[in-house]
């Protein structure tokens, strides 16, 4: 296949699943499509902004107990760190730092769709962390474990889903996605799973809605995306970003919701879409958890519980699990 027939093939996926979410009642985006040139920009200068302290809490959790991270993942056996979503990296340097300063015999691989995205990400490992073994995995992340499996590759797997991505989820597709992951992996196989935990609601709904307006601007980014990409006529101004959080369920939710009675033109799509006024499309969830309901989930998994690692105001918590126990033959 060549470049322009996958981009066109992208393109159309994108321009289906588009069209399937606004016929939907109530009407629905995935936030996985947040992500072009510009979703990438809002969403470094949100990991920037003093609400958003996701980031800041597993970076703290990563600085401070890299020693114990690392005592409890094991040193008797060599191991693949494997990380899903891998991204710009920035919090996982400071483990794999750590490791490479200990001579701990474990290689780096990254697995992400885009390829350009571990291209950079490999470059800057190569200055950074010159002693550093990193092999990249191409593809969709069970595709690639799947592989994994195939060939025949029985190291030890440690899985890193880091930043809360997990979130992304309900708790009803984490539950399968853990479980799908599990049958993947070996016994002793270990997760390291970034998870944001239930606190005051206040501090919840500030992480999404900042005043500064970057929260807004990164959602409503989906419909230039969309006004680009396929012919769109959305008038950002003729929308805005709400947020709620459920603090009984832990379902933070952004909606764009249409400010007025409109039709919107969107050429690719060959209709316009009419909103009423008032009338919202859910555009991302973002799960939070208890700790209890963080070991329900890695037992429903089929995974025991090693170590949770908090930061200090156990915002965040990056819980370490692994899959049965090895036998001892
Ligand atoms: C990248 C999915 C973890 O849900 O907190 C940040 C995305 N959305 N601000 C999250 C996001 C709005 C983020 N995750």
């Amino acid at each position: 296949m060549t470049t322009t027939t996958s981009l066109a093939g992208s393109k159309k996926a994108f321009a289906s699943s588009i069209l399937e979410g606004l016929e939907k009642h109530p009407k629905q985006l995935s936030s996985k499509y947040f992500y072009d040139k510009k979703g990438d920009r809002l969403f470094q200068e949100i990991m920037h902004m003093p609400e958003y302290y996701l980031t800041d809490c597993e970076y703290e959790i990563f600085d401070r107990q890299q020693q114990a991270i690392l005592e409890h993942i094991g040193q008797d056996e060599a191991f693949e760190l494997i990380e899903l979503g891998a991204g710009d990296g920035l919090k996982t340097k400071v483990l794999l730092r750590q490791f490479v300063d200990q001579n701990i015999d474990f290689q780096y691989r990254p697995v992400d769709i885009s390829s350009s995205v571990l291209e950079q990400l490999s470059q800057s490992l190569a200055t950074e962390l010159p002693n550093l073994e990193v092999a990249p995995l191409h593809g969709e992340y069970f595709q690639v474990l799947g592989e994994l499996k195939e060939i025949g590759d029985h190291q030890k797997k440690v899985i890193f889903f880091l930043g809360a991505n997990i979130g992304n989820l309900t708790k009803t597709q984490s539950r399968h996605f853990l479980s799908q992951l599990n049958d993947l992996l070996d016994p002793g196989d270990m997760v390291l799973l970034g998870i944001d935990l239930k606190k005051d609601p206040a501090t919840i709904l500030a992480a999404y809605n900042d005043p500064a307006g970057i929260t807004a601007a990164f959602n409503l980014n989906l419909l230039e995306r969309i006004n680009n990409e396929l012919g769109g006529q959305f008038e950002l101004n003729q929308f805005k970003h709400w947020e709620a959080y459920n603090p009984v369920s832990g379902e933070a939710k952004s909606y764009i919701v249409s400010k007025k009675t409109q039709d919107v033109r969107i050429e690719a799509l060959e209709t316009s879409i009419h909103f009423d006024a008032w009338e919202a499309i859910e555009v991302e969830l973002s799960q939070k958890y208890s700790i209890e309901e963080v070991d329900q989930l890695a037992k429903s998994a089929n995974f025991k519980v090693v170590h949770n690692f908090f930061d200090s105001r156990h915002y965040f918590v990056d819980s370490l699990w692994v899959k049965g126990v090895k036998e001892v033959t």
